[in-house]
């Protein structure tokens, strides 16, 4: 078993490498097909022995999953699909002991229609106190049969539903999803409570599910194009909402990341103050198609907009939203786009892979700290799901053309040779598995160390144990045309050559790992990184 993870204990956040469990897809303890807390219980050596600080569980509340848990009906409540509020707390406390830390995630912009506060709304009817902690509203037209306002939905559809007494609600997502009124006082304080709650039980760090949409221009007026500030996007409001959370992290020593998807590093930036939240998600880097100047162009821009608010940047490849990395580098368009995802895309998954690969040490050497999505340590492509089995939301309501986000959210493969590769007991996983999964199981993996599990294990290793990686400045050395090269400060050099032809190794030391073979003059090829030593 590997050593405790952290390496260092005050400001752990500022370079953790922190693992995302979707605890659905992790692995099934009880053998009914879904995965559970004591499927992640017994498979904790294998994020010690990975070598990850942290761990960010995806909403493990009770929910009528929906939309995949967030959709939560009950905040203090573990699903009971996935096990118990004891089992939870007995997996925060052996995860520390093993040197891991646990990231909740809060969903605050809506809850499920199956949670207590709705059904009170929805039985008290129009004009009552219980609607006031939603968005419930009169609808327009003579007879009031059109929506109250005509904001985009964050999934494709409409945002406002009828309910029988007349009244429409507001939903950001989907139906089942109601959006929280945020200007009412008993909604931000339930919220804080959560928070305490999950402080109290030991977690180190919440994650908060769409960050920038719980403020609501107060007239819910209509979207128009262009014109600021959008009705229900990164609304000032939201600033004085997380300077109270931060209040409240701080009694505890707890962290908070925030999911905000903007296009401005300014506004973004302001979330990132000393008194609100302590990271955000870079989503502008997972984005980024598979280019060295755009790449170069994002990290700068990242750090540049990073430095200001002293917070350090945190860098994502893939998440339980996005198309898997190794998929989304074998493709003509190696950027990110929710609005361009489509099925039958042609993918070269050889080329995907090492390019993968190569990101992951690039990701791994940047200032700040680096989020990894179950599966990612196993380079896992995204899967194409049978449309029968589909079950995202987001695949019904673009009226079947989006496939949706369950190709990348399959049940890991554990073991090549179990039934279904090891995910659980026989019975089959909630989601199919493809064929050729078990050529991807973590334990055909740990015994080859050309795999992507030993280029994971190896580089997590390498970041933890040698000065300069993590939090601290980037300096660009000189370099071809196509090739990033960048030296930490008093620490180690990587250089990752996204240009056609194989390049030289600029004259530093040895050579810490690569995410490929160098080429028989020594070179370093295309789609390949290096570390050297310093
Ligand atoms: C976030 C989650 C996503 C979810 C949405 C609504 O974007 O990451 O999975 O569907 O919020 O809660």
């Amino acid at each position: 078993m590997a050593a405790p993870n952290s390496h260092r204990t005050e400001d752990w956040w500022r370079d953790a490498v922190i693992y995302q469990v979707y605890p659905r897809s992790f692995a099934d303890g009880d053998g009914d097909g879904t995965g559970d807390l004591a499927g992640v219980r017994a498979r904790l050596p294998h994020l010690a022995e990975l070598g990850v600080d942290a761990v960010w569980f995806t909403p493990w509340y009770v929910s009528p999953l929906v939309d995949g848990g967030y959709d939560v009906a009950d905040y203090r409540t573990i699903d009971p699909a996935f096990g118990t509020l004891g089992e939870a707390e007995k997996l925060i406390a052996e995860a520390r002991e093993l040197g891991i830390r646990t990231i909740v995630d809060i969903v605050p912009n809506h809850v499920s229609d199956q949670h207590a506060w709705f059904r009170a709304a929805l039985e008290a009817g129009p004009g009552s106190a219980e609607r006031e902690r939603f968005h419930f509203r009169p609808g327009r037209g003579e007879h009031g049969e059109l929506p109250p306002n005509d904001w985009p939905s964050q999934f494709s559809g409409r945002t406002w539903t009828r309910v029988e007494d007349g009244e429409w609600y507001l939903h950001l997502f989907t139906p089942e999803q109601p959006d929280l009124n945020w200007a009412h006082p008993e909604v931000r304080r339930e919220h804080e409570d959560v928070l305490r709650f999950w402080f109290e039980r030991g977690v180190a760090g919440v994650r908060i599910d769409s960050a920038a949409l719980l403020a609501k221009d107060p007239a819910l007026a209509d979207f128009v194009e262009g014109v600021d500030p959008h009705p229900y996007i990164d609304q000032d409001e939201l600033h004085d909402i997380y300077r109270s959370w931060r209040r409240v992290a701080d009694a505890y020593g707890g962290v908070f990341v925030g999911e905000v998807w903007l296009p401005d590093a300014e506004r973004f930036a302001r979330y990132l103050r000393p008194d609100e939240l302590h990271t955000a998600f870079n989503f502008n880097f997972l984005s980024c198609p598979w280019d060295a100047e755009l790449l170069r162009r994002s990290i700068d821009d990242t750090l540049a907009e990073h430095a200001p608010v002293g917070a350090p940047a945190t860098w994502v490849l893939c998440n339980h939203d996005v198309t898997r990395t190794v998929t989304r580098y074998g493709r003509a368009d190696t950027g990110f786009d929710f609005a361009k995802k489509a099925f039958g895309t042609p993918t070269d998954l050889a080329l995907g892979t090492l390019r993968a690969r190569a990101a992951a040490l690039l990701t791994l050497a940047l200032p700040g700290s680096v989020y990894l999505y179950q599966g990612e340590e196993l380079g896992l492509p995204e899967a194409d799901i049978p449309r029968e089995r589909i079950q995202d939301p987001m695949h019904f309501r673009s009226g079947g053309v989006d496939p949706g986000r369950d190709g990348c959210r399959v049940p890991l493969p554990w073991d090549g040779d179990a039934p279904y590769c090891g995910f659980g007991s026989e019975t089959e996983p909630w989601l199919p598995q493809p064929e050729g999964w078990a050529a991807y199981a973590a334990d055909r993996q740990a015994a080859d160390p050309e795999s992507m599990l030993s280029l994971y294990r190896e580089a997590l290793r390498l970041r933890r144990s040698t000065a300069g990686f993590g939090d601290g400045p980037l300096d660009w050395l000189p370099a071809p045309d196509g090739v990033l090269a960048f030296r930490r400060a008093g620490g180690p050099v990587c250089v990752v050559n996204l240009s056609p032809a194989p390049v030289e190794l600029p004259a530093h030391g040895a050579v810490l790992l690569v995410s490929g073979p160098l080429d028989e003059a020594g070179r370093l090829p295309s789609d390949t990184a290096v570390w050297l030593d310093a």
